[in-house]
């Protein structure tokens, strides 16, 4: 591939992406930039488009699991001043893709908003958490971010820029219909509460999550939970898979949802791991689990 010239941030080849995934797996992207603000992203996609150049955006990198061969095109995060911002107006907050979760949930509680406080723990961008409507709890008591959205602002693959209301953004479970463009920045609308209410709603939700996997590399939850109120994790605990292993992926102790990167997992060591579990849950309970980790391959 032929490097596109003049952005902000140089354009790099061959960058592994075990260094930009949070199970720190995977081999090289074949190209990998930074992006700046939305012109640089727009001639990014021109560029890529008239050289038939596929393109990936990355946030944070936490529910990606990458092949062990790298992935062939372009992989671009959208990380500066511009994407990165928060702005916080009465109980509005408008978020860029680029901004950390922590970094939203720091500013809200500063500002006395309560409503993204479940996102607690999760250490992904507004972006990535957007596309993948991340949230928290199963069937009937699910929260996810995408329940507060009133706007998103995308870049469609060939540039054009809309903003797009909540129905119009087709969130689901673990899933958005924005993801098929980039989204550029999200607008939330939030409850006014006070710092200390907020905080201490903080503090609960950083409990809850004490029984989550965050001694080794990981990904998080790896599949699904099936409809019908059931727990992925429980189905996978109750087979006997705690501690199973194929070569560096270990199926977590403490939450069987997690595989882990012991050290020198491979990407195929972790197919292996889910193949396997897949099998057993199957066979036991008669239920296909489907992975909730984006593959790169
Ligand atoms: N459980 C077990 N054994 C285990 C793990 C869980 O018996 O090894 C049981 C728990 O005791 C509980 C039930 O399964 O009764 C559900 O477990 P948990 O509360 O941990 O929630 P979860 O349904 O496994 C979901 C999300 C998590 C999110 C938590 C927090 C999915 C796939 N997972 O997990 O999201 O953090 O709720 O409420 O929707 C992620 O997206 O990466 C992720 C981890």
């Amino acid at each position: 591939m032929r490097l596109p010239q003049g952005l902000k941030n140089e354009c790099r080849p061959r960058v592994p992406l075990r260094e930009l995934t949070t199970f720190r797996i995977g081999g090289p992207a074949e190209a990998f930039a930074v992006i700046s603000g939305e012109e640089e992203l727009r001639r990014i996609l021109a560029y890529c488009r008239g050289q038939a150049i596929r393109v990936r955006v990355i946030g944070a990198g936490s529910n990606i699991l990458a092949a062990d061969d790298g992935v062939r095109g372009m992989v671009i995060k959208l990380s500066s001043s511009y994407f990165n911002r928060i702005t916080i107006t009465g109980n509005r907050v408008v978020a860029g893709a680029g901004a950390s979760l922590p970094a939203l949930i720091r500013k809200c509680a500063a500002a006395g908003l309560s409503g993204v406080e479940f996102l607690a723990g999760i250490p992904g961008t507004v972006g990535g958490a957007t596309a993948m409507n991340c949230g928290v709890g199963g069937e009937g008591s699910r929260r996810s971010i995408g329940d507060l959205v009133e706007h998103v602002k995308v870049m469609g693959y060939n540039g054009t820029l809309s903003l797009v209301d909540k129905r119009g953004a087709g969130f689901g479970y673990r899933g958005s219909a924005v993801s098929s463009g980039v989204i550029i920045a999200v607008s939330l609308c939030l409850k006014k509460s006070t710092p200390g209410k907020v905080a201490s709603r903080l503090r609960e939700w950083i409990l809850a999550r004490r029984g989550q996997e965050y001694r080794y590399p990981s990904a998080g939850c790896v599949f699904k939970n099936p409809p019908g109120g059931l727990a992925a994790g429980k189905l996978i605990d109750d087979c006997g898979l705690k501690g199973a292993r194929a070569g560096g992926a270990v199926v977590s102790e403490k939450h069987a949802n997690f595989i882990v990167n012991t050290g020198a997992a491979r990407f195929s060591d972790v197919r292996k791991l889910m193949r396997l579990v897949q099998r057993r849950v199957k066979l036991r309970y008669g239920i296909g689990l489907e992975p909730e980790i984006r593959i790169w391959k």
